[in-house]
């Protein structure tokens, strides 16, 4: 087993509830990056992609929804995880429309399309807010909930994607692009590092499990839809597939992906998260590793490079 590359002195211990949290200031060449960047599988391929098309704006969203959330909360500790949570999230949505510009459009892909209704949204929602909370300042704090109980729900699923993701050695083996992989797994790991943030956040802006639960079901629709959705959109422009897109094709080759472990069983992982997430005693430092992540990110070619090392 190879050694942990976590630093462990006598009395250093990672506090899984409130590890430090930074940005690593990371950029990514595209150039020699393929469309097809797991090798003769474009089915897992897009469903991967699809996070690619609704992360930029999906993470500036959970940005504006723990910025509205912060002059409410006293919690110094709280508070300067969310400042790593907001610093490590920009990082993200830029990095990932980096695949979008310089990889799904160069190859005549459009995602636009979708991003354009989520930006429009992002940017609509400071005035609605606003407008809300002027006409009713409690109807405004049940939305801000709201959001974030819907954003801690996502954030769960970012983190589980993330161990799932750097513990994957079939990726390596089937060839994936090593850019793309660092990519994936730098940021899976830096969503287990903040995995705790937005679930604090909605329980100090006094969240309640009901409301928690019921998010969860909405979450979990938008997931579902994106990645099916995601994945259909984009194949169905895939220049190299796109006369052969048929669901019941779509279908088996997601089945060879997820048995060859390119892709997840996004069924089976979704639904399968319910029973830890829906515990009404559940908090996410008891999911993911954080040194697991920290190692990671110790030799991630690209935080590497980005110089920063929080330790
Ligand atoms: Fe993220
Ligand atoms: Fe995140």
């Amino acid at each position: 087993m190879a050694e942990s590359l976590t630093p462990r002195g006598t009395d250093f211990e990672i506090d899984e509830r409130h590890p430090p949290i930074r940005p690593r200031r990371v950029v990514f060449d595209w150039s020699s990056t393929p469309l097809h960047w797991i090798p003769g599988d474009p089915v897992a391929t897009h469903i991967i992609n699809s996070f690619h098309i609704v992360l930029p704006e999906g993470e500036k969203w959970f940005i504006q929804a723990v910025r509205d959330a912060r002059p409410h909360l006293r919690d110094e500790t709280l508070l300067e995880e969310i400042r790593g949570f907001i610093g490590q999230e920009m990082v993200h949505a830029r990095s990932h429309q980096g695949v979008l510009d310089q990889i799904l459009e160069a190859n005549g892909i459009d995602t636009e399309r979708i991003t354009r209704q989520m930006a429009a949204g992002n940017a609509q929602r400071p005035a609605d807010m606003e407008k809300l909370k002027a006409r009713s300042p409690r109807s405004w704090r049940r939305r801000l909930r709201f959001e974030l109980a819907a954003v801690s729900s996502i954030e769960h699923y970012t983190a589980v994607l993330g161990q799932w993701i750097m513990d994957n050695r079939r990726l390596d083996e089937a060839g994936v692009d090593p850019t793309m992989l660092d990519l994936l797994r730098w940021h899976g790991a830096e969503e287990v590092e903040h995995r705790s943030v937005v679930f604090d956040t909605y329980q100090a802006m006094g969240g309640r499990y009901p409301m928690r639960v019921a998010a969860w079901v909405v979450s979990l629709f938008f997931l579902y839809w994106a990645l099916i959705g995601g994945s259909l959109y984009l194949l169905r422009q895939d220049p190299t597939v796109r006369g052969r897109v048929t669901l019941p094709r779509v279908w088996l080759a997601y089945r060879r992906s997820v048995r060859r472990g390119h892709v997840p069983g996004i069924f089976k992982l979704l639904l399968g998260e319910a029973p830890v997430y829906l515990r009404p005693s559940h908090h996410p430092s008891q999911i993911c590793s954080t040194p697991r992540a920290l190692d990671y990110l110790m030799t991630s070619p690209a935080a590497k490079a980005a110089g920063h090392n929080p330790y």
